[in-house]
């Protein structure tokens, strides 16, 4: 029996219960077999609904699999970026949503990094004055905290690889980067969304990058729930051993905006070891996959060897973005058939 979604905001896979999160992922399996056939025709659950979407920053699988994925249930998307709003006359977020939510069925936005001059959390607080406003489901499609529908999607392609989550390895690790602009959503929404399904989440990172010690806790409390472990560890080596499934990212500390970026920049160039080359892949299981949610640093983050390998599922993640968000707002979004 599947839950009641509709109206659900999607603002963290944390205010989704784990059964929720699972009729979610079993929409968007069976969206994405429909999607396969080849006598394929758009599916009319969402027909005549309109999806509000307002990105301060650039993007290029959220944007586009958001507005494939709408029209392919029969819905409208709207894109729209902050300048084109009346955001600068002075109109607040809360009252865009509530005046947005009487002419559609969704809301979905995207602000981080330099739209807030990386200020974290300002981000997610600004997600959290349009929720306020909207009197429709609201969609994080990004912001300094979460990133809840790369999440989603990489739920999906870790049960299509692995079948299963519960019990998995799962190794989320930092990854060097040249530049420090990479916020700590992935990271933030893997651990909180891995150990929710019941993985063993090992976090690895560098002294200095921390992730928020409020995730954290959610995280380890999530583990206790629902039955895996959770472990933190400083050497790369050490969280790829006997790793299932490997996620080596670059993020920024939440600390980026209060200790500059100069600052910042220093810690990172400390660590420029942190890179997933085939010798790192060598600690994981031999049939470990390989992550990444892109874009990427190619070269630094990861090798060109790893990231086009055989272990990497890099492609499957960023097509499940289409097929998780289709789920969430079939299910969401008060459209028919579900
Ligand atoms: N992974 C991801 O969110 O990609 P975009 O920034 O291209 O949307």
């Amino acid at each position: 029996m599947k839950s009641d979604l509709r109206g659900k905001d999607m603002v963290t896979v944390q205010e989704w219960e784990k059964e929720e999160l699972e009729s979610a992922l079993d929409v968007a399996d069976h969206l994405k077999r429909e999607w396969a056939r080849e006598e394929w025709q758009h599916h009319d659950s969402l027909t005549g609904r309109s999806l509000f979407m307002l990105f301060y920053n650039t993007s290029t699988r959220t944007r586009n699999s958001f507005e494939a994925g709408i029209n392919q249930l029969g819905g409208y998307p709207h894109i729209m970026t902050p300048d084109q709003l009346q955001l600068e006359h002075g109109e607040s977020a809360r009252a865009t949503s509530k005046i947005l939510s009487r002419y559609g069925h969704g809301f979905a936005v995207r602000v981080l990094g330099a739209a807030v001059d990386f200020e974290y959390p300002k981000g997610t607080e600004i997600v959290r004055e349009y929720q306020e406003g909207a009197d429709v489901p609201i969609f994080n499609m990004q912001c300094d905290k979460y990133h809840p529908f790369q999440t989603m999607a990489d739920l999906q392609t870790v049960r299509e690889k692995k079948n299963r989550i519960e019990d998995l390895n799962f190794t989320i690790s930092y990854a060097y980067a040249p530049e420090v602009r990479r916020p700590a959503s992935v990271p933030h929404s893997s651990i909180l969304g891995f150990s929710k399904m019941g993985a063993n989440v090992t976090l690895a990172h560098p002294e200095g990058v921390e992730l928020d010690p409020d995730i954290v806790d959610a995280a380890e409390d999530n583990s206790d729930k629902y039955g895996g472990d959770f472990d933190i560890v400083h050497d790369m080596e050490e969280g790829f051993e006997d790793a299932d499934v490997v996620y080596p990212k670059h993020w920024v500390s939440t600390k980026v905006g209060e200790r500059g970026v100069e600052a910042e920049k220093e810690i990172h160039d400390q660590n420029q070891h942190w890179i997933a080359d085939e010798e790192m892949m060598s600690n994981a299981k031999d049939d470990a996959i390989y992550m990444h949610p892109l874009p990427a640093k190619r070269g630094y983050e990861a090798t060109e060897e790893v990231m086009e390998g055989p272990q990497s599922v890099i492609y499957d993640q960023a097509e499940n973005r289409l097929h998780a968000q289709k789920g969430v707002m079939a299910l969401t979004m008060g459209g028919r058939g579900f």
